[in-house]
Order: C-alpha cells, then structure tokens, then sequence
C-alpha cells in the first residue's frame, strides 16, 4: 500500500488510538458479545457501556464482529489479550447453534470472521467445524430454482436482501477448504441474481427484493433499512460495494469487478461533498442522518478495489471518508467502550440512529489494518 508519510502517520496514530482504546474495553467483554453502547436502545443500559447480546439474543446477526474485531487487533500487535477474548467469544457462539431454528443467512458474518479466521490462523479443528457448520447452515438456505439464498426465515421465502452478498463469502472458503465447487456455484448463482434483481442501472442498490420462488424473477422490492421503496440506503450501497469487490477477488468474475465499481463510483458521487455518508442517499436533505458504519464497510472495499485496480480515486475515498469520520465521530475518551459514534441501524428508528454499533468499530479497524498493510483478507 503506497500512503504519503502523512498519509502514514495518519494511519499509525489512529491505529495507536484504537489499540489504546480496545486494549482497555477488551478485558471488561469476557463471557459477554458487545453490540451498542447507546443507553437508549435497550432498557437499563448506561450510555457508553456495551449491552451483551448473549443475555439478549445471542443469534444476533451482528455476534461475529466482537471476535472479529479481536482477530484485526491480534494479527496487528500479537497481543495475546486479543486472541484470548476472540476465542472466549467464539465459544459463547456455540450457543447459537444450539438456537439453530432461529437462524438466518447472517451466519457468514457471524462465523467467517470469529472461528473462520481463528482456524486459519491455528488450525484448531474445532473453530474449522464450526466453520464448516455454519457454511452448511448458509448453503441449506439456497434456493436451487429461483438462484437465490433467502435471507430469514418465517414465510419470506423469497426475500433477498443486498447484505448478503458479504455472507456469501463464506461459501467461497468452504469451497477451497472442501475442494467442492458447489458452495461457489451457490455464490455465484446468487452474486449473479443480485446483479439483476437488486442493484439499479445508475449503481444504486435495493435493499430487500422479493423474488418469485421458482423464477428468480423481482415481484416486490421494499425501502427495508432505508428511506423509501427504491431509494439508496447507504449501508445496503456499501455491502453492493465490498460485496461484489469480495466476490471478484475470490472468483476473478469480471462482472463482479464492474458491479463493485459501478456501485462504488455511486457511492462516492454521493459522499464527497464532505465525506460524511448519511443514512440512506435518497433521502430529504434535512433532517440530516448519518451513518458512519456506512462510510467504514465502504471504505474497507474501497482500499481493495484501489488495490485490484490501481485507481487512486478509491484510495483517496477512503482515505477521505475514515479522516472525516475520524475528526467528526471518534470517541477516544473512556467515556465510552466503543470507537466510532454516528451509526444508524435503520432509517426510521431513533433508538438505534447515531449510536456505536460494534460492526462499525469492527469495519473501521479493518479499514485502518488494511491501510497498514496487514494482508490477510478476513472475508
Ligand atoms: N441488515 C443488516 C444491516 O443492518 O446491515
């Protein structure tokens, strides 16, 4: 990675901080799964201190990226605290196979990069079966007529939405680790109706499609997470974009590389008036909401996209979006267990708009870890 000396000490110095910063909250996390410190999002919280999704929900989506976050930090400083708080979250994980009825396709992000990363990084066979196991969960859920992987359970059955273009990644690695091609085929096979079904001519992505069962074929697209019925919510633009760059890397598709620069060239159109994304890029310019987790999950697919193309445009959009981000919505007091602050679960929900969420923490870190030339690709 070629970064002005400036550019470098930038990197280092926030890198610096966020070790300072996790080093501390690490050791108050065990037997716990963080997800937001905000106190008005669950009864009896005190702001700026994690709630656990293991009491919660401990099927939550969102439970990998605790681990996740702890492997980043492991491989940049080798600091055994770290690897042993990503393996303690690992185990409490197991719980929610046990729950598996009440599982969805987020078990790419839950496991890709908590046990995924722990076996490749160790070997142990007990973090490759669990990893193993929840890439078979992810591959009972396609859809072998419509090409599709359904994202929920119930009676959505054809409900697809754009996040799991990051999930499928998980399919890639067990198509490798089995030497099986057909977890790829299912990725792909769902990369490519995503391409039809969800991202628009101009780069912009829906969020949730319902597709027909025995087609593949659109019959209702929903605003879900965002603003409207077919508007850009930013979150959603940013899975398109890290998403589909993921999927190049592991295929060499070249399509996928064109749909990850279309939905990125998007993306950026969007932001660089002051690098700051806001919730949903569609929406009435006022009142304004942000979401800073947006700018980090973009940023990070962004840097492999500069990195694939050598196009300095998306280095310096990162580059951009994580200092903006950074002047604007770092916490690195104590204060507050979590980094980032300014991130939005969903368009219309107050509770959960401009808080920390820890899958901000975890995208932001990752951007900084690329940015200091860690090479390994968690996804
Ligand atoms: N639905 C997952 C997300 O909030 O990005």
């Amino acid at each position: 990675m070629e970064l002005t000396k400036e550019d470098k000490r930038w990197v280092d110095g926030v890198w610096e901080k966020i070790d300072n910063k996790l080093k501390k909250t690490a050791p108050t996390q065990r037997g716990k799964i963080p997800y937001t410190t905000s106190a008005k999002k669950f009864d009896g919280m005190t702001e700026g201190v994690y709630c656990d999704m293991r009491e919660l929900d401990v099927t939550w989506w969102t439970n990998g990226f605790w681990p996740g976050l702890m492997w980043l930090m492991y491989i940049g400083t080798k600091n055994e605290l770290y690897r042993s708080a990503a393996e303690d979250a690992e185990e409490i994980l197991d719980e929610a196979f046990a729950d598996y009825d009440r599982l969805h396709h987020d078990v790419g992000f839950m496991w890709h990069i908590s046990s995924g990363v722990n076996y490749r990084l160790f070997g142990s066979h007990k973090s490759k079966v669990r990893t193993a196991v929840a890439a078979d969960i992810l591959a009972s859920r396609y859809n072998c007529e419509g090409k599709y992987i359904r994202a929920w359970n119930e009676d959505k059955v054809g409900w697809v939405i754009i996040d799991c273009m990051m999930n499928i990644n998980l399919l890639y690695w067990a198509s490798e680790e089995f030497n099986d091609p057909r977890f790829k085929y299912m990725a792909m096979n769902h990369a490519d109706t995503v391409m039809r079904t969800h991202i628009r001519p101009d780069g912009s992505s829906n969020h949730i499609v319902n597709l027909d069962a025995k087609t593949g074929e659109p019959i209702e697209s929903f605003g879900g997470q965002g603003y409207a019925v077919g508007s850009s919510w930013s979150r959603g633009q940013s899975w398109a974009v890290y998403g589909y760059t993921l999927s190049y890397i592991h295929t060499g598709k070249k399509e996928y590389l064109d749909t990850a620069k279309k939905c990125a060239d998007y993306f950026i159109s969007r932001v660089k008036d002051d690098w700051l994304p806001r919730v949903d890029f569609c929406a009435p310019a006022e009142p304004v909401y942000y979401d800073s987790t947006a700018g980090a999950i973009a940023s990070c697919g962004f840097i492999e996209l500069y990195k694939i193309t050598g196009d300095s445009n998306y280095l310096d959009a990162a580059l951009n979006i994580l200092k903006a981000m950074e002047e604007n919505f770092c916490d690195w007091s104590d204060d507050n267990q979590a980094i980032l602050l300014m991130g939005t679960e969903r368009y219309d929900d107050e509770k959960g708009r401009h808080i920390s969420i820890i899958y901000g923490d975890y995208f932001f870190t990752e951007a900084i870890y690329k940015l200091k030339g860690f090479d390994m690709l968690f996804w």
